[in-house]
């Protein structure tokens, strides 16, 4: 399910028709719905009913306060990245005992500051980080929970850019090394307590047998962590893949359902049911790490058309959101749906590219694709952009972030200001 749907011929997020909120906030603006994260929340949560687990959130996905604070308000735990993140879930009134920390590179000051708020677990991504983790909490007279990735070299299927669990990628530590690396912290490294394990092997997964692939290998080596080392949780990562193309197709409500199996996202029903069964027998605590699966259907940019440019090849339309703000289809080849705001009243379409106003050929959202021939002033949404959004936005050609809104029913709030020039230079000297 998702919040977004056209009623009486306008875009809708929830009760909240989103062309006067554009209006009022202006372009580019991101709009999330808090009802479709916490349907997915719960979804997924519902969905590991048959085994002990905790859904902790990937913040990297959309770290905005007020998302963090609807799911912190669940009692989600939360998948950090770095102690800006831990500092984000700790204002949103998340508990840092619910929040383990992920990430190859972190510095002295992060994990002194994540020990200080007493995270569940640092994960661990080689064995030089958990003898630098032993030295700092030794510092501070304390023991640090710990838990290593473990890079089951399984081929996720997804864009290069977001797979991790290959033995090239740089994340976590090979499989075959986990159980001496585990004798080495237990002999030699008092300041460490071995918690879990951890794996993540990418993003955006759109299949489950890849997920399956790796709870089969992986689940022998955290039994027998468990009985060696008495770990206590086993986190499976993050990464089911949502949909992108289609997502207005049946009028957004339960739009899968119009879809036969096989063209289904992977749903969190077919996603527990494949691997809870195996997880339950390892007796272990399950954490699961999703980011897009929780916030990506849950938001949309939208964007107002600045111009229409004929060229000798194509034609383009230049709108007012560029790469900074969403830089998916740039960097991953992404794609996301483009709709206008006002529904187009027949089903006419004209091949285009959308760009933005960055100089960079690599600024477009897409190329080459049927849409309906909006206008100069009319607006469109570039849906499915509520994950891994706003969060990579940038200041680049000195552009200001966009403002952020988030509709809950009947209302919507401005949780996150447009920047204003001013703070492009605050901080320059
Ligand atoms: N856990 C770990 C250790 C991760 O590295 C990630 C994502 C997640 C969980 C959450 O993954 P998710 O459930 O969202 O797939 N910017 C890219 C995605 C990068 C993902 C990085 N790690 C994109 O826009 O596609």
């Amino acid at each position: 399910m998702h919040g977004f749907s056209y009623r009486n011929g306008s875009l809708y997020c929830e009760n909240v028709e989103l062309a006067p909120l554009a209006a009022e906030y202006g372009t580019p603006l991101y709009v999330y719905s808090a009802g479709t994260i916490l349907d997915h929340y719960g979804r997924l949560d519902a969905a590991l009913d048959g085994v002990e687990h905790e859904v902790a959130y990937a913040v990297k996905a959309n770290s905005n306060l007020s998302v963090l604070r609807l799911l912190a308000e669940k009692g989600a735990g939360f998948d950090i990245v770095s102690g800006g993140e831990l500092f984000r879930v700790i204002k949103a009134g998340g508990d840092p005992r619910h929040c383990t920390f992920a990430g190859v590179g972190k510095t002295c000051e992060e994990i002194q500051y994540a020990l200080e708020q007493e995270i569940y677990s640092f994960n661990v991504e080689s064995e030089e980080e958990l003898r630098y983790l032993n030295e700092v909490a030794g510092e501070m007279g304390v023991v640090a929970p710990a838990a290593v990735r473990v890079n089951p070299n399984v081929d996720a299927k997804t864009h290069k850019y977001i797979s991790t669990g290959k033995s090239e990628n740089k994340f976590g530590v090979d499989f075959e090394k986990i159980e001496g690396l585990y004798e080495r912290a237990a002999a030699e490294l008092p300041n460490v307590r071995m918690r879990g394990l951890q794996m993540h092997i990418g993003s955006q997964l759109t299949s489950v047998a890849p997920f399956v692939e790796a709870v089969e290998k992986v689940a022998p080596l955290v039994e027998s962590l468990k009985e060696r080392h008495g770990i206590e949780f086993w986190s499976i990562g993050g990464g089911i893949g949502i949909v992108y193309e289609g997502s207005l197709e049946s009028g957004g409500v339960a739009w899968w359902e119009a879809k036969s199996e096989d063209e289904r996202p992977l749903t969190a029903e077919v996603y527990g049911k494949s691997i809870v069964p195996r997880l339950r027998e390892t007796g272990l605590k399950i954490i699961v790490e999703p980011g897009r699966f929780i916030a990506g259907n849950a938001g949309v940019l939208i964007s107002k058309c600045l111009y229409e440019k004929k060229g000798a090849a194509k034609t383009f339309k230049v709108v007012d959101a560029g790469m900074n703000d969403l830089i998916r289809p740039a960097l991953y080849e992404g794609h996301h749906d483009i709709v206008p705001l006002i529904e187009p009243s027949t089903g006419e379409t004209v091949e285009m590219d959308v760009v933005g106003p960055i100089c960079e050929s690599g600024d477009f959202f897409c190329q080459n694709r049927k849409l309906p021939d909006f206008q100069r002033g009319e607006m469109i949404a570039l849906m499915s952009a509520g994950a891994y959004g706003f969060v990579m936005a940038s200041n680049y050609n000195s552009r200001p972030l966009p403002a952020e809104v988030l509709v809950d029913g009947d209302r919507a709030a401005l949780v996150r200001k447009r920047q204003t020039m001013d703070d492009l230079i605050a901080g320059e000297l």
